[in-house]
């Protein structure tokens, strides 16, 4: 027994040094008992994305049974796959590979993990929820199928980019008039939010892109934000000084998310609510532990 190499698992992006994935993925393996190597793999960049295709390729010939993809290999993620999940076509972005003879099928498990998370932070489904979305990037596109799935009253995006934003809701003609495009100053006009989601990055934030002055607010507005740092992140930072007293930042979805690609790579849904307790967030905020 003791000379069997355990199964190889890895997230793959670039930069890499800093995700966090491996410690979550790690206490999953100690609670399910399923042995496991998680590791961070660093691939090359380039702009037709075929440096990342051949990386992840050598690593499943070698034998590795499942990868993470981060920035800023998802879309390639899904443009190279196999065959793909409803969630990643919709998302247009991947997260999670598994191999395949001759290449891998794509899931996306953000929209999964987001929405996991925020009942659990929020107590409530999106159900009749009047919801604002600043952003749409990639972080977005993968939790607008779920959020919708959940009926919500509607969906307001805000972009810098409308034009991207436009673009995004394309991608669900079905469910495309519950979407609407927001300006900023039509914002100002608006009745107040249940919901707020940040999808805008904290580098995009540090360059002065920060379009929260939002009026349409009310004490019981739920704020989540989707990025996560060790200190608070700006956005919830934001709605603390404006007296908001529900916000939260996106560490919860990214353990939902490892969850969700945990239980498709093993058959076992892992419980995540020790991860959630203060000690192992206590530990992924470590300093050294940055944004994935
Ligand atoms: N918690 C989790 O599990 C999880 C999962 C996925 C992502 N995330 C986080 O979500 C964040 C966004 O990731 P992403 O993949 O969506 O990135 P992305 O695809 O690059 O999208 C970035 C978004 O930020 C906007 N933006 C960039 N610079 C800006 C500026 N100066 N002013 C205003 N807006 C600006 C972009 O607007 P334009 O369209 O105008 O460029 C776009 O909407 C990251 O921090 C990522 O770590 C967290």
């Amino acid at each position: 027994m003791g000379c069997m190499n355990p199964l190889r698992y890895a997230v793959i992006g670039n930069p890499i040094a800093h995700s966090l994935s491996p410690l979550i993925h790690e206490m999953f393996s100690r609670q399910t008992g399923i042995a496991l190597a998680y590791e961070r793999l660093k691939a090359p960049l380039s702009d037709d994305g075929t440096l990342f295709r051949e990386k992840v390729m050598q690593f499943f010939a070698e034998g590795g049974k499942g990868l993470n993809v981060t920035a800023p290999f998802k879309s390639f993620a899904l443009s190279f796959s196999a065959c793909a999940a409803e969630n990643a076509f919709q998302a247009g972005a991947a997260n999670t590979l598994t191999p395949l003879s001759g290449g891998w099928r794509a899931d996306n498990t953000d929209g999964i993990g987001f929405i996991r998370d925020l009942y659990r932070q929020w107590g409530r489904s999106a159900e009749k929820a009047r919801i604002l979305i600043f952003g749409a990037g990639g972080a977005v596109a993968g939790i607008l199928g779920e959020l919708l799935a959940q009926k919500p009253t509607e969906i307001c995006l805000c972009n810098r980019t409308e034009d991207k934003a436009l673009a995004l809701k394309r991608r669900f003609p079905d469910s495309g008039e519950k979407i609407t495009i927001l300006s900023l100053p039509q914002l100002l006009l608006r009745e107040p939010f249940d919901l707020i989601v940040n999808g805008i990055g904290v580098r995009a934030i540090d360059q002065g892109g920060i379009p929260w002055q939002i009026p349409a607010v009310s004490d019981n507005t739920f704020f989540y934000d989707m990025v996560y740092s060790s200190a608070e992140t700006p956005f919830v930072a934001w709605a603390r000084t404006q007296g908001m007293r529900h916000a939260c930042d996106g560490l919860g979805m990214l353990i939902e998310q490892a969850a969700e690609s945990f239980r498709i790579w093993h058959g076992v849904l892992p419980e995540t609510a020790e991860l959630h307790m203060s000690t192992f967030i206590e530990l992924l905020r470590a300093p050294t532990n940055k944004e994935k």
